[in-house]
């Protein structure tokens, strides 16, 4: 299986900042062989981004989207107008829209059937809090985050699922989970998702690790035998430093 690293820019970069850095990023396109590289702009950056990434390796990502097609929503985007713009993935349900914008797992199971559906890939984020962890409660939590947003869907509706696990604690803070609990939590969704649609479904989900992944510690997550890859927040957003990244974890693994 290879990588998929992402970057998120979260609410980062303008049109302009994007061009530039996509550009850069392509210059170092043959460096990152075997890894699949994925950007996710904010949506006003991707009509740019897919311009410049058109003909590349180098996939996109958008940061959400609506579970309707069209309709009364002010505000929303929904996959249709995403893949219009060469959209790939779409991240859902990460943790800065589970708790500071209110996403709940009902939402987050209508918008990844509805991800699949369209043939967009979602990246399902989850994870638990500081609080969840100290009550030993983060196979609790990551399993109602996975049944919850999983419920309905089949095992062929599943076949082109990533999973993000992101433990919130982690996220922005320096502080990355071990590479210990990065796969104890890793191979337990594994076995979530094994125990509802059977090995050969779980085999086929990626599952990547997010929460201050840097340069310099990628390569300890992409050695794990549950995980493969990492989504990027503060460390992706400069071209050469998350092009250095993509090669440090690239090293890793075949070494
Ligand atoms: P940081 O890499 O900045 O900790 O962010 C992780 C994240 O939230 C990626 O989705």
């Amino acid at each position: 299986m290879d990588l998929i690293i992402a970057a998120n820019w979260k609410m980062h970069k303008t049109t302009a900042e994007t061009v530039d850095f996509c550009q850069a990023l392509l210059q170092n396109e043959s460096l990152f062989e075997g890894v699949k590289v994925l950007v996710c702009p904010p949506f006003t950056a991707l009509p740019a981004a897919s311009g410049v990434l058109r003909g590349s390796t180098i996939k996109l990502g958008a940061q959400n989207m609506h579970w309707e097609e069209q309709g009364a929503f002010t505000g929303e985007i929904s996959a249709s107008m995403l893949l219009e713009l060469g959209v790939d993935y779409v991240i859902i349900g990460h943790s800065e829209r589970r708790h500071l914008l209110g996403e709940d797992n009902r939402m987050i199971r209508l918008k990844v059937k509805t991800a699949l559906e369209s043939g967009l890939k979602p990246i399902l984020c989850v994870g638990e809090t500081e609080t969840e962890r100290e009550d030993d409660a983060t196979e609790k939590v990551i399993k109602k985050q996975l049944v919850e947003a999983l419920e309905g869907l089949t095992a062929e509706n599943v076949h082109s699922l990533v999973v993000a696990y992101e433990p919130v604690w982690a996220i922005g803070t320096g502080k990355a989970a071990s590479p210990a609990d990065a796969e104890t939590a890793s191979s337990f969704i594994r076995e979530v998702i094994r125990s509802i649609y059977g090995p050969k479904t779980e085999s086929n989900v990626y599952i990547q690790y997010g929460g201050s992944v840097k340069a310099d510690n990628i390569g300890s997550f992409a050695v794990l035998p549950s995980i493969h890859g990492a989504l990027v927040g503060g460390a992706s957003l400069e071209a050469d430093s998350f092009g250095t990244l993509i090669q440090a974890a690239r090293k890793a693994v075949i070494s």
